[in-house]
C-alpha cells in the first residue's frame, strides 16, 4: 500500500476520507474488535468482496453479505426491506457495522440502511467508482428512490470513515471515469482553480487511473466537498453550491429516463449554468469558454438536443432547488466565486439553452 492522503470532514461526529492505493485493507483497522459486519455490494464486485470478507473473518469479525441489484435498482424500498429482514434475523445490534462497497447507489443504500436500522448504526463507505469517491460517499446524504423520483426517502447519516481505494478505478470503463471527472471539474469551478489547471495541463493524464494526477484530483475534489459539508451538513445554505450545473443536469437525466450517466448530464449542465451567468452579465466570456474547453477536452458532452427545451424547462420547475414557481441556479461570478441566480427571465433561460443546443441530426 502506498502513502494515503486523508481529508477530514466535520459532521455530527468527525470522520476521515482516506484516499490511496490499497486503502480498502484499512477496513480492519477501523472496525472495533469483534463487531459483526453487514457488507453490501453489487454482483460485479462479488469476487473482490470475497477477499475483503475473508480478511474481515481472519480479523475475527462475523460477516453477513448482501448482494444488491446493480445501479439505481439497489435503491428501492424492496431491497431496503430485504436488508432489514436479514439484519433482524441476525439480531444485528447498535455496536455492529454496515459497510457499503460499490458505486454511489450502493453507498447511498448502505448509508440509508445504517441510518434507519435501530435508529442508526455505524457505516463505512468503500466507493469503487470515481463519482462515488468524489461525491456520493462523502457528506452523509443517504437515500433510496420511490416511483415518484430519486432520493425522495433518506436521511443525513455521516459515516465512520470513507475509504477511496484508487485501485478500483483501473477496472472502470473510460466513459465512467470521464463522467466522474465532470464532478471534479465542478469542484474546480466552484472552489479550486488548481483542479482546472491540472485538467488543462493534460486531460488524459488527469483521468489516468494509474497516474498520480488523478489521486491528487480526487483529494482536491474531496477537500472541496469536505469543506462545504463541514460548514453546512444539512444543506441549509452553502451546500447548495455543490449543485452547480445540476439544475439542467437533473432535467436531462429525467428526460433521458436515467439512461445518461449523471456526470455526462452534469457536464452539459455546467456549460448551461456558465452561459446563463455569462448572458446575465455576471460572468466573463473567458470563464464561460473555459467550461466548454475543459469538458470537451475530457470527451464529455457540452450540448443537448434543441427540441428538448420545453420538456427540460418543465422538469427544471420541479427541481428540488426550485422555490415555488421560481427557479434558482447556482452560478459563478468568477472561478471559485459561486452565487445564486434567482428567478431568471424566461428569455435568458432560453437564450442560454440556445447556446448549448445542437440541431437534430
Ligand atoms: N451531491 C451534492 C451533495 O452531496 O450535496
Amino acid at each position: 500500500m502506498t502513502t494515503a492522503l486523508t481529508v477530514p470532514v466535520q459532521a455530527e461526529r468527525d470522520y476521515d476520507v482516506v484516499i490511496g492505493r490499497g486503502v480498502r485493507r484499512r477496513l480492519t483497522e477501523l472496525l472495533p474488535a469483534g463487531v459483526r459486519v453487514f457488507l453490501l455490494h453489487p454482483p460485479a464486485l462479488a469476487d473482490a468482496v470475497d477477499t475483503v470478507a475473508a480478511t474481515l473473518a481472519d480479523a475475527g469479525h462475523q460477516v453477513l453479505r448482501h448482494c444488491t441489484p446493480d445501479g439505481e435498482e439497489a435503491k428501492t424500498a424492496l431491497v431496503a426491506t430485504e436488508c432489514w429482514a436479514e439484519l433482524g434475523r441476525a439480531s444485528f445490534t447498535r455496536d455492529d457495522v454496515i459497510v457499503g462497497i460499490g458505486g454511489g447507489a450502493t453507498t447511498d443504500l448502505a448509508g440509508f440502511i445504517a441510518a434507519s436500522w435501530l435508529r442508526g448504526v455505524q457505516v463505512i463507505h468503500v466507493p469503487t467508482t470515481l463519482l462515488g469517491m468524489v461525491d456520493a460517499a462523502v457528506g452523509g446524504k443517504t437515500g433510496i428512490n420511490t416511483g415518484e423520483g430519486k432520493n425522495l426517502v433518506g436521511a443525513f447519516h455521516s459515516p465512520l470513515a470513507v475509504l477511496c481505494d484508487l485501485d478500483w478505478l483501473s477496472t472502470l470503463p473510460a466513459a465512467d471515469l470521464r463522467a466522474g471527472a465532470a464532478e471534479i471539474v465542478k469542484c474546480g469551478f466552484i472552489a479550486d482553480p488548481a483542479i482546472l489547471a491540472a485538467f488543462e495541463a493534460g486531460p488524459a493524464a488527469a483521468i489516468d487511473p494509474t497516474g498520480d494526477v488523478l489521486a491528487d484530483l480526487v483529494r482536491r475534489a474531496v477537500a472541496v466537498k469536505a469543506d462545504v459539508v463541514s460548514t453546512d451538513l444539512r444543506e441549509a445554505g452553502r451546500r447548495e453550491i455543490l449543485n452547480y450545473g445540476h439544475t439542467l443536469a437533473h432535467a436531462i437525466e429525467h428526460h433521458e429516463q436515467f439512461r445518461w450517466r449523471h456526470g455526462d448530464a452534469v457536464s452539459v449542465g455546467l456549460v448551461y449554468a456558465a452561459e446563463l451567468a455569462g448572458r446575465a452579465g455576471m460572468l466573463g466570456s473567458a470563464v464561460v469558454a473555459r467550461h466548454r474547453d475543459i469538458l470537451t477536452s475530457l470527451g464529455l458532452p457540452t450540448t443537448y438536443r434543441s427540441g428538448a427545451w420545453p420538456a427540460l424547462r418543465e422538469a427544471m420547475g420541479r427541481d428540488k432547488k426550485a422555490r415555488g414557481a421560481t427557479l434558482r441556479f447556482v452560478v459563478l461570478t468568477d472561478v471559485a466565486a459561486p452565487t445564486r441566480l434567482e428567478d431568471p427571465a424566461e428569455e435568458l433561460l432560453q437564450d442560454a439553452y440556445t447556446a448549448i443546443s445542437e440541431e437534430p441530426r
